[in-house]
C-alpha cells in the first residue's frame, strides 16, 4: 500500500504505547500502521461518521477478530478509553480539535495535524500545561502543521511569534515551511496589486511584513 506523504509524515511521528486511539480514524491506516509494527497492543478507531468508520472496520478486520481493535462511533473523544495513551486526531480544523480536547480529556500524548487554525491548538495546549515535542509544518501538496503533545510538566511558554508559526518552524526552519513563507508572500504580494482598500489593505501589508520579517529571522538559520 503506498501512502501519501501526509501519512507517511503523521507515521513517522507515531510512537509506541500501550493503547493507541484514532479519533476521525476514516481510512483507519494509522491504527494499522501501529498494528503492523506491534507499536501498540490495543487500537481504538473512532469517527463520527458510521460511513466513514466503516472503512476502518473493514481494514481492521482481522484485527479486530484477535480482539486487537475496538470500533467507537462517536463525537471526539465521548468514547474513548481515558487508558489510551497516545492519541491521534488529524485531519480536522484546529477549532475542531480544541473543542473534542476540552469537551474530553487530556491524553498524556497527542499527535494533532489541524487543517488551519493551528495558534488555537497552540493556545489551548500551552493553558493546559502540555509541551509540545514537535511544532512543524511539511509539505504535501498543500501544507500541514503537526503538533506532538505531552503531559512532561516542562512546559514553557510560547512568543507571539511561536504561537503564530510554530516553534520548530522558526529555530529549525525546512525547506516545506521556507517554501510555505515564500508562498505566502507571494500571494499577498499578488492581491496588494488588485484594487483592494481601506482595512483590508492595511491588514494584508500588516501580515506581508510580518512574513517578510519572518523569512528573514528563519534564512540566518540555513
Ligand atoms: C479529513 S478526514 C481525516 C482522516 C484521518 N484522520 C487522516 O488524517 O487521514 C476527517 C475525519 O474526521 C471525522 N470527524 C470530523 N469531526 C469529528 C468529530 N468531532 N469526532 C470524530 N470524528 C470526526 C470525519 O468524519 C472524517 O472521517
Amino acid at each position: 500500500m503506498k501512502y501519501t506523504k501526509r501519512l507517511s509524515t503523521l507515521f513517522s511521528e507515531l510512537e509506541k504505547c500501550e493503547k493507541f486511539a484514532d479519533v476521525g480514524c476514516d481510512h483507519g491506516y494509522c491504527a494499522e500502521f501501529m498494528l503492523e509494527r506491534d507499536l501498540c497492543a490495543h487500537a481504538v478507531v473512532s469517527d463520527v461518521s458510521a460511513e466513514s468508520l466503516k472503512k476502518a472496520q473493514v481494514l481492521l478486520a482481522n484485527y479486530a477478530a484477535a480482539g486487537k481493535v475496538t470500533s467507537v462511533c462517536c463525537d471526539g473523544l465521548e468514547k474513548i478509553p481515558r487508558d489510551c495513551d497516545l492519541v491521534l486526531i488529524a485531519g480536522m480544523g484546529g477549532e475542531e480539535i480544541v473543542t473534542i480536547l476540552k469537551n474530553g480529556f487530556l491524553p498524556r500524548k497527542l499527535l494533532l495535524q489541524p487543517m488551519k487554525n493551528t495558534r488555537k491548538v497552540r493556545e489551548y495546549l500551552l493553558s493546559q500545561g502540555m509541551e509540545m515535542i514537535a511544532d512543524y509544518t511539511f509539505a504535501d501538496g498543500k501544507f500541514y502543521d503537526l503538533i506532538k503533545a505531552e503531559q512532561t510538566g516542562r512546559a514553557s511558554a510560547y512568543s507571539e511569534k511561536e504561537l503564530e508559526f510554530g516553534r520548530d518552524n522558526l529555530l529549525r526552519p525546512s525547506a516545506d515551511f521556507l517554501e510555505k513563507l515564500r508562498t505566502e508572500i507571494e500571494k499577498k504580494k499578488k492581491y496588494l496589486l488588485s484594487p483592494v482598500d481601506g482595512q483590508a489593505r492595511e491588514e494584508i501589508t500588516l501580515s506581508l511584513e510580518r512574513l517578510e520579517e519572518i523569512n528573514r529571522e528563519t534564512r540566518k538559520y540555513i
